[in-house]
């Protein structure tokens, strides 16, 4: 077992960004969780809420705590992939195109409102995220590493939007939800705010390098076969299910193995227990289930129906 594991470097690294992002959102120390899960996993998250609840200020905080790069696309119906990507122009003085790169080359990108593009910039973006690369007029660029997309939909405005497919949303490791800060929280916010912004004041932490170390370091996790088969267990649910049409993929089976590695790592632990895979099931799973059509429309959640199966699935000791 390498001992980055257990470095206490990488426990104060994290417990530093842990208090950076608290200073910065109040009360949210679960939320800030779930999105370190995404980071450290090497995965992306889609951040479902309404405007103003700290969506933009926690992803670019997030970005100053690593020293990371960070741009925001506001996506529109009329954005198109190059818009996102790049695109060659030419350059009218030495009369020959060049690579102009779109702000998709960044360690840490905010997209806004993604359900609000075309389906095909959509997918120009969700490619990028797969792949960590970009392909432009037929050649292709390796994007940043560490690349982090925190993509945001708002769940009442609807209007005029293209939802992303479920073979689309497969993609996010995890899907988040923000919430209303309770009132003692926004409380402290307004005089937080009285005089300066919080955000001016996120200092780094750690820089890039020791973000991709800390991301191979969720690798090493342990992982039982017990565990193993009990994730699986959970993921098998999905598929035998009398409320959910088509249930979590493979790849959703390995995006809990990986989100549960990295909840581990950021517990102080070398190894999964069955409370990450728990914990981790609904904001991993829920997004890529489709429910039945009578299920929807009897009001259920995909991520009630998981937060189900997790307590009907028998839990190894
Ligand atoms: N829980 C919270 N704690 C502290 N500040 C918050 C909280 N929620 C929202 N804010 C503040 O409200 C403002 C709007 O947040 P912003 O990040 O722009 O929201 P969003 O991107 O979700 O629309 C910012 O000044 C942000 O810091
Ligand atoms: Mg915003």
């Amino acid at each position: 077992m390498p001992d980055r594991l257990s470095s206490p470097e990488v426990k104060t690294t994290l417990d530093a960004i842990r208090g950076a992002l608290g200073r910065v959102i109040h009360g949210k120390s679960e939320v800030i969780e779930l999105l370190l899960v995404g980071v450290l996993g090497g995965g992306h998250v889609l951040v479902e809420d309404v405007p103003g609840v700290g969506k933009t200020t926690l992803a670019k905080a997030l970005a100053r705590a690593f020293r990371a790069t960070f741009t925001r696309v506001q996506f529109t119906p009329d954005l198109l992939p190059s818009d996102i990507l790049g695109a060659q122009v030419l350059d009218p003085k030495e009369g020959r195109f060049s690579f102009q790169r779109g702000p998709v080359f960044t360690h840490v990108l905010l997209a806004d409102e993604i359900n609000r593009a075309s389906p095909r910039t959509q997918s120009a973006l969700l490619e990028a995220m797969s792949e960590a690369q970009a392909t432009i007029d037929g050649t292709t660029h390796p994007l940043p590493s560490p690349f982090f997309v925190i993509a945001t939909q708002n769940p009442v405005d609807y209007q005029g939007t293209y939802p992303l497919p479920e073979a689309q949303l497969d993609r996010f490791l995890l899907r988040i939800g923000v919430g209303y800060p309770q009132p003692e929280d926004e409380l402290r916010m307004l005089f937080s705010r009285q005089r300066e912004n919080p955000l001016d004041h996120v200092e780094a932490v750690a820089g890039v390098d020791e973000l991709l170390a800390i991301q191979a370091a969720v690798r090493d996790v342990e992982v039982k076969e017990s565990v193993a088969k009990y994730l699986l267990a959970i993921v098998a649910a999905t598929r035998d299910h009398r409320e959910i049409e088509l249930g979590a993929s493979p790849r959703g089976a390995l995006a809990l193995f990986r989100a549960s590695q990295a909840r581990a790592l950021l517990g102080g632990r070398t190894f999964v227990s069955p409370d990450d895979v728990q914990s981790l099931a609904a904001p991993v799973l829920a997004h890529r289930l489709m429910l039945t059509t009578q299920a929807r429309y009897g009001g259920t959640t995909s991520a009630s129906v998981v937060e189900g199966i997790v307590t009907s699935v028998r839990v190894p000791t």
